[in-house]
């Protein structure tokens, strides 16, 4: 049988507003497990914002953002929100430079057995550095373990950074301008492991402006204008239809 794939989030009639002004205008938005779901749209249309309420940074003045179909999202905090099964990589890195790339996983991982089960458990340090090699793997940063992460190229910190994310397991993953900055090889290594994290148990949402690299890894895209949502449908429509084409180049 053929189901189709069940809501990680279920956002209904959300606004966010700063003062006077409307960011997200009673925005109906769905992501799927399984999926890569990418968020496009111009400059000022929400997109930021939205992934600023999924982690608790900017607050609705109303609506719903549901995980699961059962836990309101909306109220939560943003450390509520991690432990939910949030996670998010940010434009900005955050990883420690002077660190070496297996260290860092190793902070992330003790952070997370820290703030996950209260301090009473920690795995041990050969669980941990299995664990460590496991996002090793998928990074493919296998062969920079023991280099610093200060001399990393950009492409390569980005990816240390998605494998922070990783540690904590999280069921939606929130990947903002992932490719900004990056060379074509550096996007297209990207690309590849985007599409490596699709699983039945992740729903995937990128915010991205390079097209060509969400037509590679989006099963879904949604176009974001002044809040609301433009279009649904793949890249290819996306790229020739004439409401889209009309906020990308008609202004
Ligand atoms: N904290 C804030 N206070 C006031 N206005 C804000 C705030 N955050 C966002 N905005 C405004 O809300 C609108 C949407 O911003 P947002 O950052 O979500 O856009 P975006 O789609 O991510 O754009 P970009 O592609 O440039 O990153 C913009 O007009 C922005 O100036
Ligand atoms: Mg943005």
């Amino acid at each position: 049988m053929n189901q189709a794939p069940a809501n990680a989030l279920s956002v209904k009639n959300l606004l966010v507003q700063f003062g006077n002004f409307t960011a997200i205008n009673n925005l109906a938005f769905t992501a799927s497990y399984g999926h890569v779901h990418a968020v496009i749209g111009p400059n000022g249309a929400g997109k930021t914002t939205l992934l600023d309420i999924f982690t608790g940074r900017s607050k609705a003045r109303s609506g719903s953002v549901l995980l699961d179909e059962k836990l309101e999202l909306t109220r939560l905090s943003e450390v509520q929100l991690a432990l939910a099964g949030i996670g998010r990589k940010f434009q900005k890195p955050s990883v420690f430079e002077a660190l070496t790339v297996a260290e860092n996983l190793d902070l992330a991982f003790r952070r997370a057995d820290r703030s996950l089960l209260n301090e009473v458990f920690s795995r041990s340090d050969r669980a941990r550095s299995d664990a460590v090699d496991g996002i090793l793997q998928i990074i493919g940063l296998g062969t920079q373990r023991h280099a610093r992460a200060g001399i990393l190229s950009h492409g390569q910190k980005q990816w240390l950074e998605i494998g922070m994310v990783l540690v904590r397991q999280p069921k939606v993953v929130l990947l903002d301008e992932p490719v900004a900055g990056m060379s074509d090889e550096e996007t297209e290594q990207t690309a590849k492991l985007v599409r490596s994290l699709r699983s039945p148990e992740r729903a995937i949402i990128v915010v991205e402006h390079d097209m060509d690299f969400v037509e590679q890894i989006a099963d879904l895209v949604t176009v974001l204008d002044q809040g609301a949502t433009l279009f649904e449908g793949d890249m290819k429509a996306a790229r020739t239809d004439p409401r889209v084409l009309d906020v990308y180049i008609g202004r």
